[in-house]
């Protein structure tokens, strides 16, 4: 790991498959905390992904287009390469429920054993996100229920349209 990755750069990756409001609630407050926030894209996210890398990078930068200092890339490999490539001294993750921390422990530690200098940083959503994932959405919205308030409009657009609902 470059000895001269500072936290001026943070990276939050994820599938964001799609990305909802509990994701942008952490974009929010990771970019009160770092200078810099690159929000990463996982290009093969699993078989099971509904929309392509490129259209989940579409739908972050059209709902982040009003945040300065704010960045979206896709990544594949291993992230703490994509981090260390890119200089980023932080890794952001959100924890929402006890359930989320064996998985995110695991790559965490993982992560530090790679790249001892790159520091998982890890934040809450707020409350309202606290049992929000993109699985749920998705299964929501195939069962034809409105899926307002878990994801922006233009996301909710885009799953009809992609679920044949529209
Ligand atoms: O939104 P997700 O699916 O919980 O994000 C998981 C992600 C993308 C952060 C994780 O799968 C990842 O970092 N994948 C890249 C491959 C990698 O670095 N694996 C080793 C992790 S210890």
């Amino acid at each position: 790991m470059a000895s001269d990755a500072t936290a001026e750069l943070a990276i939050y990756p994820g599938s964001f498959d799609p990305p909802t409001l509990g994701h942008l609630d952490l974009i929010e407050r990771g970019r009160r905390i770092f200078p810099r926030l690159l929000v990463a894209v996982l290009r093969n996210a699993g078989k099971q992904a509904l929309f392509t890398s490129g259209e989940r990078v579409d739908m972050l930068r059209e709902a982040c287009a009003a945040m300065d200092r704010v960045e979206i890339a896709e990544f594949d490999g291993l992230l703490v390469d994509f981090a260390q490539e890119r200089g980023a001294g932080a890794l952001l993750r959100g924890i929402r429920a006890i359930s989320d921390y064996e998985y995110e422990f695991q790559m965490a530690w993982m992560n530090r054993r790679m790249a001892p200098a790159v520091e998982t940083v890890f934040m809450m959503p707020g409350e309202a996100f606290a049992y929000l994932s993109s699985r749920l959405v998705k299964e929501v919205a195939a069962g034809g229920r409105s899926v307002a308030g878990m994801v922006t409009p233009a996301v909710e657009a885009r799953l009809r349209h992609k679920l044949h609902l529209a």
